[in-house]
């Protein structure tokens, strides 16, 4: 989602800028700009293309300079054009802003204050800077943009600059993250860690309603009132994204593949020779609670649900859970003492932000999983607990998803009696991950004669449903396709009118409880035209099952019958030519509600 990067100090802006939001372009985005200060005018220059990155830089001009602040957009309010991609500049050409997070009473703001303004923008960004410019008229730039920002009912981190004072940028944030990165020679502001790297040594993430003022060298924070701030600036220490696909053709591909690896060194990092790695005080004050509430979004959710089962399974604490979206503004009626835990790749979706807000304004104990350590979910949870899964790039999410269930079951290991040796468990799911990844070949030639139709079905019961569900998203959300992950008995009250001749039905089949229904449910759509497919553990599987996967630990099985489901998807986008590691609409951040 949309992303921000601003320099000013001695080295050449212009690249510092670009190469941060060339980092910041996994995130998903749909046109790019940049303002920069241009020495031979003492002005600054705006530059702004549809598209790809790529389109910017063809456009950029020659010379270096100090000052510059670029955006990648991803749209909300307006659609994806010129006009609409940032920087926004006042009408009268004084202020130039980027803007991540949307303005909830935009339209109020413009009748209020704004009826004047001819809009060159259909974006609600486009009200805050000349709101600063109206306000500036009666007051130092400090104090305009301090009484906008008050004005403001919604998300935003802002970058501005002012070309009366080139020599000074100011930031701002509310709900949406900005981090301040401070180096040898200047200072880099951006709306993610990957932004700050090879500029900055060290940082800080910005709280909600603080504003900062920068020049080259140095930075003075304060608050929504002009007080001036205290901080603590910590040493910036990042996973540089690998941007090597190796010998794959597509990060997603790579990230297919690393799952084994992720997996040891989840197990590495978490177990020890006598214990788990999982801070005691917050074992005993999670199983001192009736309930856990898992909240998360998309396939965070999605590992959620298999999580819920393997808590369920190995303590006595009932666990619900949640798509953070509904839970933020519709939440159930909660138990006398909850926990909750919050799944997020990134750390830093929106949705679950406002969760997270509202939790802590009742005080209830919070955990977040995640990817990211510096994530604004990681600060500002009670605990955080990482996923090892390495940066992952490519928009759709793989071996975060493995990442996720594989330390849901350490912690609710943790919370057991532990009568197993879930590390010897979670080894052999490794192997057969390895196993199964180095002789898969066949799923790319499959996949072309059964995903012929425009819609698509996954069929499973119990896990094996919850593992339909995310392989379904996986799907769809980079094939195209339009599919269901459906639990394969519900299929025959309803859906199954939507089968007809050749319509793809894909089984996942390791439970041994429930593998000769599912069978059956299966026999229900070939009999009404169906193409079916199977994908089955070892144990329960038959001759003709077109994969058979190595047997794991039961409870363990999402982490290896999501693997092919994870390649069906790869190369069902791959046959249609599609851009597989940046879907369309989508991004990797969701930072926006
Ligand atoms: O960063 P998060 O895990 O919080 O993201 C949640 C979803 O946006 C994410 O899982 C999304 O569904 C992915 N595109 C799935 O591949």
């Amino acid at each position: 989602m949309c992303g921000i990067v601003g320099y000013i100090g001695n080295n050449n802006a212009k690249t510092i800028v670009m190469d941060g939001l060339r980092r910041l372009e996994y995130r998903g985005y749909d046109s790019a700009g940049v303002s920069l200060f241009n020495p031979d005018t003492n002005g600054f220059e705006l530059i702004k293309k549809k598209g790809r990155i790529v389109n910017l830089e063809a456009a950029l001009p020659g010379y270096s300079t100090p000052i510059a602040i670029g955006h990648t957009r991803w749209a909300t309010h307006g659609k994806v054009s010129q006009e609409n991609a940032h920087p926004h500049v006042s009408a009268s050409g004084r202020f130039t802003i980027v803007h991540n997070g949307v303005i909830d009473n935009h339209m109020e703001l413009r009748k209020r204050y704004l009826e004047h303004v001819e809009f060159k923008s259909q974006t609600d960004s486009e009200v805050i800077v000349e709101l600063i410019d109206l306000f500036s008229k009666n007051l130092s730039t400090d104090s305009a943009i301090r009484k906008t920002l008050s004005a403001l009912e919604g998300s935003y981190a802002l970058l501005v600059m002012d070309n009366t004072d080139p020599f000074t940028m100011y930031g701002a944030k509310h709900k949406s993250p900005l981090l301040l990165g401070k180096g040898e020679e200047g200072m880099v502001i951006g709306s993610d860690m990957m932004a700050l790297i090879d500029v900055a040594d060290n940082y800080l993430a910005l709280d909600d309603e603080t504003l900062v003022r920068m020049d080259t060298k140095n930075f003075t924070l304060y608050n929504i009132d002009g007080d001036v701030l205290p901080y603590k600036l910590s040493k910036l220490e990042v996973d540089e994204i690998d941007s090597d696909k190796g010998e794959f053709d597509h990060f997603m591909l790579k990230e297919i593949h690393e799952q084994p690896a992720v997996l040891r060194r989840i197990i590495g990092e978490y177990f020890n020779e006598t214990h788990i790695r999982i801070d005691d005080a917050l074992i005993h004050s999670i199983a001192s609670r009736d309930r856990i509430y898992i909240l998360a979004a998309g396939t965070s959710m999605h590992a959620g649900l298999v999580g819920k089962t393997l808590i369920e399974k190995l303590t006595d604490i009932p666990v619900e859970v949640h798509v953070a979206s509904e839970f933020a503004y519709d939440p159930p009626k909660l138990t006398a003492n909850p926990q909750f835990i919050m799944i997020s790749q990134s750390g830093e979706t929106a949705d679950l932000r406002a969760c997270l807000m509202n939790l802590k304004k009742d005080a209830h104990p919070t955990l977040t999983l995640t990817n990211v350590k510096t994530s604004t979910l990681a600060r500002e949870a009670d605990h955080f607990l990482q996923l090892f899964a390495g940066p992952e790039i490519a928009v759709a999410s793989t071996k975060a998803y493995t990442a996720q269930i594989a330390v849901l079951a350490i912690l609710g290991y943790a919370l057991s009696a532990q009568s197993f040796d879930l590390k010897r468990e979670l080894s052999e799911v490794a192997i057969a991950m390895e196993d199964f990844l180095s002789k898969s070949n066949s799923i790319e030639s499959d996949v072309k004669t059964l995903l012929t139709k425009r819609n698509a079905f996954y069929i499973g019961r119990g896990l094996d449903n919850k593992v339909c569900m995310e392989a379904a998203l996986k799907l769809k959300e980079i094939s195209y396709i339009q599919t269901e992950g459906f639990a394969a008995g519900e299929l025959k009250h309803g859906t199954i009118a939507l089968i007809e001749e050749d319509t793809p039905v894909i089984a996942i089949i390791a439970n041994e409880k429930t593998a000769e229904n599912t069978r059956s449910n299966l026999s229900e759509v070939e009999s009404r035209g169906a193409k079916t497919y199977t994908i089955a553990l070892e144990s329960v599987a038959h001759d003709d099952d077109d994969i058979v996967l190595n047997n794991v630990s039961p409870l363990l099985s999402p982490l290896i019958t999501v693997i092919p489901t994870q390649l069906i998807a790869y190369y069902a986008a791959l046959h249609r030519d599609l851009d597989i590691d940046k879907p369309r609409n989508l991004a990797k951040s969701v930072t926006v509600e």
